[in-house]
């Protein structure tokens, strides 16, 4: 090939000509981000393959990805001249087609960029899509006007609205990509090019393909709902209808609503919390690149959670070896693990071959010798100390030392559990959430031994099973159940100071939980509280405020869904409030000589938050957390915190200090005898705002 010395660079996009074709490569590592740097790049790359005569670019991302979406920490500020539509009106200018050439990634801006070209010719694994609406923001570069125009608008506001990301080869018959390539991605670029003649055509000149009115309404309801309604999805779906007018008009309207939303307190949430979540899985002085490989695992004890376990991590292409106690409940574990398999084949969520890749990559034992094979294994028996420590010696007995041990333990001391090991530094804890397959946080538990390339190990598996870690040290309930006390603690404080139970659950499901704290206990079952409070009434301090509705309801049988009755009546099949709930409530009131008063859902929202705010500061004072973070990391990811809140302690750093003292206040006079305040000022005022990167 006939490739000229005229190579430079213009930042981070270096410009070549190879004959009559321009290359731009675009080179801002680690993910190449499409950074204010870049879009300079690409400007001046465009203008000197036109003052060479260029018959053609070609847009190429080095390293792992073509662009992995915009540099978000831009998005705090003003955007400096040329924002991404001035980029891509220059490549429309261009006297030359402009070929994107898409590998790795393409996402956000990244796509907008490439919608922008006149051609796509894509690697098949290339992930493309429009996750703005995920950072509560809309694609702001075209993408809501060219994407319809390419691929129908039904289409358009269901990969927009759901924040998709599809890979290249389903993105062709779409028509969003004109071309695969399976070998070189710049010779195949080059040919495609070169194959016949190559008109500049610009997609924001098309007319969406047509569609019936029902068809474009179905995909509207169905985006909105996906949607939750967010005020950023109505615009979306607004703008990709609009996406059959004038192509100038509605693009300015596009830019407009993009920065109006960019900066709203929504969209600032989310990015904050996308930077925490990013964060969250890195430790001062634990080296990723010391974890050891986990090629096979073992799992212990097949009941709710280990089938889960067994579940995520075939899932995610891993064997696993299934122990548990005798040959009938290995049976029963690994019928009900088949079972699910096929379940999902016939919902249509997972294809026939994969189900049987997961059944074959199945085993199971009665004996710990079977699993002297596995780098890894994770128990989830009963939760006892005794049967815990039981079970880690025979592990040790058949593992090679560098085999790692996790625990999915929720409460127990893991300190104590590894005590009697000779390596008590390949332990650490694995805590997942029921459903484990589903649910996104895993909290990587490191104990007082645990080796760091041993929780490095836990951090990659995190990240391999598709899961949202975050670090906790040891402590009971960890990060998320010990908040999680604090909050429910606080809701039986509110009714038995007068709120009735689903006036606490409205007012939660109002400010965005997916369900509110009595609705929860009905639905896990109110019998193992009840059991760890009976546990604790020896130690309880005698003053401290105890609330007893939870017992005499379990007393009374109603120990929640699984029997029909519990916070609300079931029967029903819907939760309705119970009159005999309401007489128990009176009659405990009464005992405890308490004159109930009304609660607003503004008063009830903030108690609830106070008590997840200060219990959050006192445990990042005692170093369970790693960083203020993590916190709103594990709350939005394991226990239904609206997302577009960023996290409950973003939410408190962006509420007026002294309103949100009264409410510490509030709490701690409502909690009284033996109430601890946490240093809540300053955790808010250690909170990265997370636009810093
Ligand atoms: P489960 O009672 O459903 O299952 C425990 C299983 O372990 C049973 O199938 C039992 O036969 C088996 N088992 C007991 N001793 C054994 C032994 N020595 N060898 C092999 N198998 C043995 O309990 P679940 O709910 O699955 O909980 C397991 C662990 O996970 C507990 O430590 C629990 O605290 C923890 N956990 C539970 C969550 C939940 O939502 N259920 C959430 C997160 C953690």
């Amino acid at each position: 090939m006939n490739t000229q010395a005229d190579t430079t660079s213009t930042g981070k996009v270096a410009f070549r000509m190879e004959g009559r074709i321009a290359v731009l490569e675009i080179d801002n590592p680690p993910v190449n981000a499409g950074s204010h740097a870049v879009r300079e790049g690409l400007v001046a790359g465009i203008e000197k393959a036109t003052e060479a005569g260029a018959e053609g670019a070609i847009l190429l991302g080095a390293g792992r990805s073509f662009i992995a979406g915009s540099d978000l920490r831009e998005f705090n500020k003003a955007l400096a001249w040329p924002e991404l539509p001035d980029v891509i009106k220059v490549i429309e200018a261009a006297p030359f087609p402009v070929v994107a050439a898409l590998h790795g990634v393409a996402l956000g801006g990244g796509l907008e960029l490439a919608l922008g070209c006149d051609y796509r010719v894509a690697a098949p694994g290339t992930m493309v899509g429009l996750p703005e609406v995920s950072l509560g923001m809309i694609p702001g570069a075209g993408g809501t006007q060219r994407l319809p125009r390419l691929i129908g608008r039904s289409k358009a506001m269901d990969l927009i609205c759901r924040a998709a990301r599809i890979p290249a080869r389903e993105a062709l018959p779409l028509g969003l990509v004109d071309a695969l390539s399976e070998g070189d991605l710049l010779e195949d670029a080059r040919a495609f090019l070169a194959a016949e003649p190559r008109p500049k055509r610009l997609s924001r000149d098309m007319t969406p393909p047509e569609e019936s009115d029902e068809a474009l309404e179905a995909a509207a309801v169905s985006a909105l709902k996906r949607g939750k309604g967010r005020p950023n999805v109505v615009e979306a779906i607004r703008l990709v209808r609009a996406s059959v007018e004038d192509a100038g008009a509605v693009l300015l309207d596009e830019r407009e609503t993009f920065q109006q939303l960019r900066r709203s307190p929504e969209a600032h949430a989310l990015r904050a919390l996308f930077f925490a979540e990013r964060r969250a899985g890195s430790v001062a002085g634990v080296d990723p690149k010391t974890a050891r490989a986990v090629k096979r695992v073992g799992v212990i004890g097949g009941g709710t959670m280990g089938q889960g376990i067994a579940r995520a991590f075939l899932a995610a292409g891993l064997p696993v070896v299934l122990m548990e106690r005798d040959a009938a409940a290995l049976e029963r574990a690994l019928a009900a693990l088949r079972a699910s398999f096929e379940a999902q084949v016939a919902k249509g969520r997972l294809g026939a071959d994969a189900a049987q890749a997961r059944s074959a990559a199945l085993g199971g034992t009665v004996e710990a010798g079977a699993l002297a094979g596995c780098d890894l294994v994770i128990e989830a028996v009963f939760e006892e100390m005794e049967v815990k420590k039981d079970v880690l010696a025979r592990l040790e007995a058949v593992l090679p030392p560098d085999a790692i041990i996790a625990t999915n333990t929720s409460y127990l001391d893991i300190d104590e559990m590894a005590a009697g090991l000779d390596h008590p530094e390949r332990v650490l804890g694995l805590h997942f959430f029921s459903p484990a397959d589903i649910m996104p946080l895993l909290e990587v538990v490191r104990a007082r031994k645990t080796a760091p390339e041993v929780l490095a190990s836990g951090l990659k598996l995190a990240r391999k099973l598709g899961k949202q870690p975050v670090v906790a040290r040891v402590a009971e309930g960890f990060i998320g159940n010990r908040i999680y006390a604090a909050y429910r603690r606080r809701a039986e404080l509110l009714v038995l100071d007068g709120a009735a139970p689903e006036q606490v659950d409205a007012a939660v499901t109002g400010f965005g939980f997916a369900m509110g704290p009595f609705a929860v206990a009905d639905m896990s079952g109110l019998d193992i509280a009840w059991a760890m409070r009976k546990r604790q009434a020896a130690t309880r301090d005698a003053k401290a405020r105890y609330v007893t509705i939870p017992d005499r309801l379990c007393e009374a049988g109603r120990l929640g869904r699984k029997t029909g009755v519990g916070w609300y009546d079931h029967e029903s099949g819907k939760a309705q409030p119970d009159p005999a709930v309401a007489a128990v409530i009176a009659e405990e009131r009464e005992k405890a000589g308490v004159t109930p008063r009304d609660f607003s859902a503004e008063e009830i929202q903030h108690q609830l938050m106070a008590a997840i705010v200060n219990e959050a500061a006192l445990l990042l004072e005692e170093g369970v957390a790693e960083r203020a973070s993590d916190v709103d990391v594990a709350l939005a990811n394991g226990y239904g915190f609206p997302r577009w809140r960023g996290g409950p302690l973003h939410w408190a750093a962006q509420r007026e200090p002294d309103a949100l003292q009264a409410d510490l206040d509030a709490l701690a006079r409502a909690v009284g005898h033996g109430h601890r305040a946490g240093p809540v000022a300053r955790v808010l005022g250690e909170l990265e705002t997370g636009n810093e990167g």
